[in-house]
């Protein structure tokens, strides 16, 4: 098992021109296996509103729900860099606000860093939070928690004046401090120039071919929802929506048809007669409690033969 990478380490990827690799993950087995595929960075990204918790947006997730999640993620991968976004509204307000609300995830949550939407107007936020030791990664492009003042999920930077707003944001950030960048939804030139403008790493999401990372959500590279909307800028490399649905469905013809459970997923008695087992006339309420010859106290994942 690799070691857990750092700020310098991810700093140091860009300039060896080693792509970053990214995945949300908002739970343990899904951390577990990110970690165990080699992902570089795990996301606890407030995107969990939206494929997890079934809101529209991501407005209403709270910082209970992000550190609730970032908690189970830290406790599967023990060995990967962990960024948790700050949920709306959790910054910005009051400096204090800030701080506090950064010391919880990082405290609470189990995280490395934390991420932040917004540019230039939150560079002092995110001045503030660098100095007192929390690193910051910044978000750009499309910032799904303004999305009512974005006016939906369109791709940001493809007029000039757009673009020119955007990389003042991107070299606002790493001028605050901010040791990585997400842009997301942006063209593919406006992605190149602000990659090669900064001396950090970029995180592209639907931003080009030239960022220094990568990221995707857990639930698109898998298809891991019903129904599954495919998205231009997402490549998934499964279909688990589709396989989870169909095992559910052959578990439950099975049930009704009596297939299972077979013979060799029942106990046998040791004693011949469930009388003996029970008395003639003994309380009936546990009676169809499985007997087993395993201690109540043994440690889980012992396979119970
Ligand atoms: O919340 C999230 O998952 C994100 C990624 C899409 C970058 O911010």
């Amino acid at each position: 098992m690799r070691k857990r990478l750092t700020i310098s380490s991810l700093q140091k990827m860009k300039q060896d021109r080693n792509a970053i690799s990214v995945l949300t993950a908002y739970d343990y087995p899904s951390a577990k296996l990110a970690e165990e595929a080699g992902i570089d960075v795990i996301l606890v990204g407030d995107s969990l509103g939206n494929v997890v918790l079934g809101y529209e947006t991501t407005i209403p997730v709270t910082i209970e729900d992000m550190i609730y999640h970032s908690r189970v993620v830290a406790r599967a991968a023990t060995n990967t860099f962990i960024v948790t976004d700050m949920p709306f509204m959790t910054y910005g307000a009051s400096r204090e606000a800030t701080l506090l609300n950064a010391a919880k995830i990082m405290q609470q949550g189990g995280a490395q860093a934390v991420k932040l939407e917004g540019g230039a107007e939150i560079a002092a936020d995110v001045e503030a939070l660098v100095q007192a030791g929390i690193p910051v990664m910044g978000h750009i492009g499309v910032t799904p928690q303004s999305v009512h003042q974005l006016g939906g999920y369109k791709v940001q930077g493809r007029s000039e004046k757009d673009a020119q707003r955007l990389m003042d944001d991107a070299l606002a950030l790493e001028k605050a401090g901010a040791f990585s960048i997400v842009i997301e939804l942006v063209t593919e030139s406006l992605g190149t120039a602000i990659s090669e403008a900064l001396t950090i790493p970029t995180i592209g999401i639907g931003a080009g071919r030239s960022c220094d990372g990568q990221v995707l959500v857990y639930h698109d590279l898998l298809q891991y929802s019903s129904p599954y909307f495919e998205k231009r800028f997402v490549k998934s490399y499964a279909d688990i929506g589709t396989t989870i649905r169909q095992a559910i469905e052959s578990y439950v013809s099975e049930v009704k048809e009596g297939i299972f459970p077979a013979e060799n997923n029942v106990f046998e008695a040791q004693t011949a007669s469930p009388k003996s087992l029970y008395g003639v006339g003994a309380n009936h309420s546990s009676a169809g409690a499985v007997k087993t010859n395993v201690p109540s106290n043994a440690p889980k994942g012992v396979p119970i033969a």
